[in-house]
């Protein structure tokens, strides 16, 4: 059997979250017998986002940080780590990397997974006290602690974080509005009957929306006080949270001089403008396998299988196929499921009875399933995840009829 040499440089991965744990793992398990070295410049053992904008914003919940992997896992299997340093520059000709505290790390691969950073609120008052983002732990602990019953909530965005936080906000007891520059919610990921069904969904708790709303200034007495926005409105708040997207941290790579456009660009096996280079998860824009199309994906699943291509290729393993992309949101309760990405100008099929809480869309891309969202209907979600991986297309008519199993309309 081909055994890969193992070199006296470690592994070097950039950043702990959901890929380069993934990375670092998946080594291991794959049997890498060389040194790893996972740096980040949190100092908490590497952690679970999903709960900062769920559970840990639910009332009564312990504010505690849910760990990726109990502690002691990382020197059971002999990944060394450096938490709380930031990696300053990468050298790539001398494949080296420069830290926060002025070390020089050599490197016999390098894996950069630095993720995102909530983009911020670039508007005159903008950076005022009392208006925050939501992407660490200590982001959902400080904003935990301004989400008092009475307190006012303006959230700007309505996507994923401007609606969980929306959620649990009306939960707490705060008096919510969402300001959405678009005419509806979450427009970027999902198509017009499930924006309304969340719309309504949110209503009914309490939630108010704002759509076509620009935003043009925060304002308040060394405090966000209120937002502006551009049709002469004000909206009095006690608390101002922007989720309006995130930008990838590529600034290291930039710099190193690897090609990047809005993400660092990687092929299918995570590989870089550099072959010792790797990059995967948030932080990278590729090219879908299944249509082509240039993306950016922020999603767990995507970190967790660019992860596993590029274990597999510094470890000269064939690879896997490529798996669908799913994403998950719950908002009051319910849980929003979505697999493939949509286009927007994909045929929608509605199956199921959206006043039942209770259906889901199927999208369509010249007759072929290319994404499924799903609301409490797990049935349909596996069926197109296996239709979307197939390139299988439905009879639409066939399709919308929610007694048919999804399978069974494929032609
Ligand atoms: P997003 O891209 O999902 O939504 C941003 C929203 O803000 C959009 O609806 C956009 O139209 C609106 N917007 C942008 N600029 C605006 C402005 N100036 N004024 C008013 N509205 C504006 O991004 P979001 O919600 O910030 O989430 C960021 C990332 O967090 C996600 O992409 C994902 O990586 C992660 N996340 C994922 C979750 C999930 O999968 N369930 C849950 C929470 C976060």
């Amino acid at each position: 059997m081909h055994k890969p040499h193992v070199p006296a440089e470690p592994i070097i991965i950039i950043g702990a979250g959901h890929g380069g744990v993934s990375v670092a793992a998946g080594l291991r398990t794959q049997g890498w017998e060389g040194r790893i070295l996972l740096i980040d410049g949190d100092s908490r053992l590497p952690y679970e986002r999903p709960p900062l904008s769920k559970e840990l914003l639910k009332p009564g919940s312990p504010e505690h940080v849910t760990p990726l992997r109990r502690a002691g896992y990382y020197e059971e299997r002999g990944i060394e780590t450096v938490l709380g340093l930031d990696v300053r520059q990468i050298d790539v000709e001398n494949r080296s990397v420069t830290l926060s505290d002025g070390s020089i790390r050599a490197y016999y691969r390098l894996v950069i997974a630095t993720g995102s950073t909530a983009r911020a609120l670039r508007i005159p008052g903008g950076d005022l006290p009392g208006v925050q983002t939501l992407k660490t732990f200590d982001d959902a602990t400080r904003l935990r602690g301004q989400l008092t019953a009475g307190a006012r909530a303006v959230i700007v965005g309505a996507g994923y974080i401007g609606l969980e936080v929306a959620a649990a906000a009306a939960a707490l007891g705060c008096d919510v509005t969402v300001l959405e520059f678009q005419d509806r919610v979450m427009s970027r990921v999902t198509s017009e009957p499930v924006s309304r069904f969340f719309e309504q969904h949110h209503e009914n708790h309490g939630v108010r929306f704002v759509f076509g709303a620009a935003v043009t200034a925060v304002e308040g007495d060394g405090r966000a006080e209120r937002v502006l926005t551009a049709d002469g409105e004000s909206y009095p708040a006690d608390v101002v949270i922007a989720g309006i997207g995130v930008v990838p941290n590529q600034q290291l790579a930039e710099a190193a001089g690897l090609e990047c456009n809005d993400g660092i660009l990687v092929d299918e096996h995570g590989r870089t403008s550099h072959p010792a280079v790797y990059a995967a998860g948030d932080v990278t824009r590729f090219t879908s396998p299944f249509d082509g199309s240039s993306l950016r994906l922020e999603c767990i699943q995507n970190a967790q299988a660019q992860a596993d291509s590029v274990v597999h290729h510094i470890m000269e393993k064939p690879r896997k196929d490529a798996d669908i992309p799913w994403f998950w949101t719950v908002q009051h309760g319910v849980r929003l499921q979505t697999a493939g990405v949509r286009h927007p100008d994909d045929d929608a099929i509605v199956r199921g009875a959206v006043e039942d809480k209770k259906f889901s869309v199927v999208y369509l891309r010249g007759g072929k399933v290319s994404a499924v969202d799903t609301i409490d209907s797990l049935k349909d979600f596996m069926a197109a995840k296996k239709l979307i991986a197939a390139g299988a297309a439905v009879d639409p008519v066939l399709a919308s009829v929610p007694g048919t199993p999804l399978a069974e309309a494929a032609i």
